[in-house]
């Protein structure tokens, strides 16, 4: 059974498309029997087909709030080793990016729940879900993070306002050593969320801001773009480190 999306690949352009024929701006391609390796042509433009990677596929679901970037997932899964079999909870899903980065990091026998309370973003997030094919990993659930049940978890990843006010209840849910990683993107949530954790127990508060800057070089001259995405969040991560008694 051939994988359901396949990568068509020029240095210009990138298209991820489902079995069948569609339709690009450079013109209409059929890729229903196209096999990794295959050489495409769709007007002026000749692509390579390949299998699309995990984020190939991420960056062409449907964003429904403001996603967190890969900058940002990144540095929660390097600062807490998030790896397969992991128990992890998320909220709010928004589009559920952060979500599926998680799930690929957990696949294939971990798992994410993630909550969203508005049912239009909850079935963009089960769309995105079955377009990364990660249907076995991430669970959406349309309701309030604040009621969440799920326990012994490894990770609890949260972005959504208030979210201080969930610190407490997401302490007494993690397993010895787990995480909470709160992404804020204003300083006085970040403020707000990392005084309750201090006040909650949680070990190895620390906060960080991830910058990336890329750099242009043409026709000889190198230097750093001058405009990019610039301030996006703050990450917060505590871990728990004591014995919790309900
Ligand atoms: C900024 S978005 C999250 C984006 C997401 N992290 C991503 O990477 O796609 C915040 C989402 O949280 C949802 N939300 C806010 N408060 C919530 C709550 N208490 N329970 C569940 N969802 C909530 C909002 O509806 C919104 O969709």
């Amino acid at each position: 059974m051939p994988d359901e999306y396949v990568l068509l690949l020029s240095n210009e352009h990138r298209f991820v498309a489902k079995r069948g024929t569609i339709n690009t701006h450079v013109g209409s391609v059929d890729v229903s029997d196209a096999s990794y390796g295959d050489v495409i042509r769709a007007g002026d433009v000749t692509f390579l087909v390949a299998r699309p990677t995990f984020t190939d596929l991420l960056q062409t679901c449907r964003r429904a709030a403001q996603v967190v970037t890969l900058k940002d997932a990144v540095q929660i899964a390097a600062v807490t080793g998030v790896g397969r079999g992991w128990r992890c909870v998320d909220g709010g899903s928004g589009s559920g990016f952060l979500a599926l980065f998680i799930g690929h990091m957990v696949a294939p026998n971990g798992t994410v729940v993630t909550y969203e309370r508005r049912e239009d973003f909850h079935a963009t997030v089960q769309r995105n879900i079955q377009r990364c094919g990660l249907e076995d990993v991430v669970v959406a659930k349309h309701g309030d993070i604040a009621s969440f049940e799920e326990r012994d978890l490894d990770l609890v990843t949260l972005d959504v306002r208030g979210a201080e006010n969930l610190v407490a209840r997401v302490h007494r849910r993690l397993a010895p050593g787990g995480w909470l990683a709160v992404y804020s993107p204003q300083i006085e949530q970040q403020i707000a969320v990392r005084e309750t954790m201090e006040r909650e127990g949680y070990g190895r508060i620390v906060t960080m801001e991830t910058l990336r800057r890329t750099w242009q070089s043409r026709g000889g001259y190198t230097r750093p773009v001058t405009k990019g995405l610039l301030h996006t969040g703050f990450l917060t991560f505590g871990r728990r480190v004591t014995a919790i008694q309900e």
